[in-house]
């Protein structure tokens, strides 16, 4: 049984991740590869119920409590269903990964890199994506998709301030540029069909790599 592929999507708030990874699912199961899609925070039953404990409004929990739970949702996701869908031969595209992890509780709280990856390290094994697609928007046009989707108002974490958002941005620029095997850099400013095509090229390279 060859293992499936799997993608992670990673942006900020306002990049069109969601849109994008339905698109890239539709597009796969096409081809006929059986393709599981999933989330984070969440993907299991446990791991959605820290999901509404993190995002939640509130105080919630602190920093170093928030980078743990996000750490421990993912090591239930990761064993339940992320590594027995690829053992099984599923391609797996996921909406974020430990990227986000390190580029909000890392880049926009202050936690240390290599503290975010021995959290990962401990509870799933330090699996990482084949590839890791950011989608990157200019600020206004994220702006103006937010306001939109959030017209209800943000999640706790997506409410945070422009400053931290920028920190969040700037952490995801400069894993690219020091991991630029494991990530593609998507334009998302154009339209969900344009973004699309530019994702599907870099999903054919990784294709051929797997006949
Ligand atoms: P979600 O509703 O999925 O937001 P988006 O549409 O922007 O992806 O909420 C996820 C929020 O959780 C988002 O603000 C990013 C944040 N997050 C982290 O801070 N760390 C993480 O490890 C993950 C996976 C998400």
């Amino acid at each position: 049984m060859t293992r499936g592929r799997f993608v992670a999507l990673e942006g900020g708030e306002g990049a069109g991740k969601s849109t994008q990874a339905r698109l890239l699912c539709d597009a796969l199961a096409a081809r006929g590869l059986e393709v599981v899609l999933t989330r984070e925070p969440g993907g299991t039953p446990l791991a959605e119920q820290i999901r509404s404990m993190l995002l939640s409004e509130g105080d919630g929990p602190n920093l170093r409590t928030e980078a743990l739970l996000f750490a421990a949702a993912r090591a239930d996701h990761v064993a339940r269903l992320i590594e027995p869908s690829l053992a099984s031969g599923k391609w797996v595209v996921c909406d974020r990964f430990v990227d986000s992890s390190r580029a909000y509780q890392g880049g926009g709280g202050g936690l240390p890199d290599e503290d975010i990856l021995t959290l990962h390290r401990i509870g799933s094994a330090g699996l990482l994506p084949d590839v890791t697609l950011l989608i990157e928007v200019d600020p206004d046009v994220a702006a103006a998709r937010t306001a939109v989707r959030d017209a209800a108002g943000s999640d706790r974490i997506g409410g945070r301030d422009a400053a931290y958002h920028a920190r969040v941005a700037e952490a995801f620029d400069r894993f690219v540029e020091n991991e630029p095997d494991r990530f593609a850099r998507i334009d998302g400013n154009g339209s969900p069909e344009q973004t699309h095509a530019s994702i599907m090229s870099v999903i054919e390279g990784l294709e051929a790599g797997s006949s």
